[in-house]
């Protein structure tokens, strides 16, 4: 088994509800922060990482991912036609050439191991990526988290999933694994729980929307019964192959912002227009303004 990876998967079925009623008809890979929306930074985080083959796991509501990949013929005429070459460069650079997007379909929502598997038909028996594009993680100066991932996967000849910390009072919200001889950065995983209360959670490492898995999870994944929720779950099938393949936890430099949470978002939007070149100035003047307009107000 060799550790090099040049497919990406990106699951973007789900139904996004945290947002509603925005994710009614706006998918919820799609919401931006800033100016570039969701899927735009894990697709940049896959490419940095040498991925070549993105594979978008997709549902019949979700058109606009495929049509923000697709050439927009229209706009770049115009835009062409008015001189605006730097705007056509941010529409032209969304996909780099060297790189395709292939797009599968999950007809019904059965769970983020469900999504993976669809895409298996383009991944066949090779090692992959799958990125969460609502986990936004942001490393302002060096590689990024998948960048990092495959290079500890090619050295190690082994899968890697990463992980952070998090309260123990947090454990219900995530994959949580136990691991061997962590040495505070990776450590091969012995059993991954997926939500476990606080108290059966085996450590306080959490998974996180990043994994190198070898192709032989699709065996696994293919003879699971629904888990947790009803759904087919990514982490049940891992769970059952950490004896077979070692796979290692990674603790990964960077920050990551759970953009499947509202908060998470918002967060994301403050860090990311405070580092804006153009924006810093007055993104930091429009928050100070309104902390002191509430300050005043609540006072
Ligand atoms: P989430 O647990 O965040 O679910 O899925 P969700 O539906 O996207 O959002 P909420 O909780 O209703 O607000 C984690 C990832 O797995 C994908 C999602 O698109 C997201 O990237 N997923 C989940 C699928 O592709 N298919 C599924 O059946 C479930």
């Amino acid at each position: 088994m060799s550790f090099r990876v040049r497919k990406a998967v990106f699951p973007v079925a789900g139904q996004g509800t945290r947002f509603l009623p925005a994710t009614k008809t706006v998918p919820k890979e799609m919401l931006p922060v800033v100016d570039r929306p969701l899927i735009q930074y894990a697709v940049d985080e896959a490419i940095e990482a040498g991925c070549d083959t993105l594979v978008f796991v997709t549902n019949r509501y979700k058109h606009a991912v495929a049509d923000y990949f697709d050439k927009a013929y229209e706009l770049e005429q115009a835009l062409e036609k008015s001189g605006k070459t730097e705007m056509l460069a941010l529409i032209r650079d969304v996909l780099p050439k060297h790189v395709r997007a292939v797009f599968v379909t999950q007809s019904e929502p059965l769970g983020l191991g469900h999504a993976v598997l669809c895409a298996r038909p383009v991944i066949g028996d090779e090692p992959f990526a799958v990125l969460l594009p609502d986990d936004l993680i942001w490393n302002r100066h060096g590689k990024g988290a998948l960048r990092q991932m495959t290079e500890l996967a090619a050295e190690n000849d082994a899968g890697v999933i990463a992980v952070q910390d998090v309260p123990r009072e947090k454990t219900g919200s995530y994959g949580i694994v136990a691991t061997d001889s962590f040495d505070g950065r990776a450590g091969r995983i012995r059993a991954m729980v997926e939500k476990p209360s606080p108290e059966q959670a085996p450590s306080t490492l959490a998974v996180v929307g990043r994994y190198l898995l070898p192709g032989r999870i699709f065996e696994f994944l293919d003879k699971l019964p629904p888990g947790k929720g009803g759904e087919i779950q990514l982490t049940d099938a891992i769970a059952a192959l950490l004896d077979s393949s070692p796979i290692l936890a990674y603790r990964f430099q960077g920050t990551r912002f759970d953009c499947g949470s509202r908060i998470g978002l918002v967060e994301a939007t403050i860090r990311f227009a405070l580092d804006h070149e153009d924006l810093n100035q007055a993104a930091r003047m429009a928050m100070e303004s309104a902390l002191s307009e509430l300050g005043v107000r609540d006072s």
